[in-house]
């Protein structure tokens, strides 16, 4: 079982979201800490992760923005909660709570298959308490669904385009 550290403070400011496990130390670290000093570093770390978005896991096709237009986007602070996953000292993933109540969560494909997931999963799960929560998954997205249903989400609505392709399954955590 994972050993969670309690929330230390660090200089008076937010608990440090950490899990210590026997594989790794991961940390779930604010996309806005450290102000414009890191900005530029998890911006081009989070528009990395986004190139890496293919057509099954994107809900419907989407260019790549420009980089600019991506660190605009950034800073009109979209999600309710949004994290760089840093495992080891290394970016890893990101993973947001939507101001809808909808998670996304990404891993590094590369790292993909060695816990990363489901580590960053449960200790976002435990942190944010707040339910029900949604994951919108592309029906192609077969990993995906199962992580989230092995997680306790449950199938909750079906989207369609206008030629009546499903094109988003949503599942719900309650
Ligand atoms: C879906 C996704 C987030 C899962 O993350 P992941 O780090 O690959 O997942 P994990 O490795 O934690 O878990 C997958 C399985 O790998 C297996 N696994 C392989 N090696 C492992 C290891 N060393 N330790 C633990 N589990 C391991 C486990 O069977 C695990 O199953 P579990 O969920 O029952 O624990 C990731 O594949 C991803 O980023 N996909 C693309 C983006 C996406 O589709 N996001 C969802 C839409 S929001």
């Amino acid at each position: 079982m994972a050993h969670i550290r309690k929330g230390k403070l660090k200089g008076g400011k937010k608990p440090r979201l950490i899990v210590k496990t026997p594989d790794m130390t991961l940390e779930l670290v604010d996309v806005y800490e450290g102000g414009e000093d890191t900005f530029e570093k998890n911006a081009r770390f989070l528009y990395r992760m986004l190139a890496q978005r293919d057509e099954t896991i994107n809900i419907s096709h989407k260019r790549m923005p420009l980089f600019k237009n991506h660190c605009k986007f950034i800073k009109t602070r979209p999600y309710k909660y949004w994290y760089l996953i840093i495992v080891d000292d290394v970016m890893a993933g990101s993973v947001y709570i939507s101001k809808q109540n909808e998670i996304g969560l990404f891993i590094y494909y590369a790292l993909k298959g060695q816990g990363i997931g489901r580590t960053a999963l449960q200790k976002l799960l435990s942190v944010h308490i707040e339910r029900p929560l949604y994951a919108n998954i592309n029906p192609a997205n077969v990993n995906s669904i199962n992580f989230f249903t092995r997680h306790g989400f449950k199938y909750y609505k079906v989207l369609y385009n206008h030629r009546g392709q499903v094109i988003q399954n949503t599942y719900e955590l309650i």
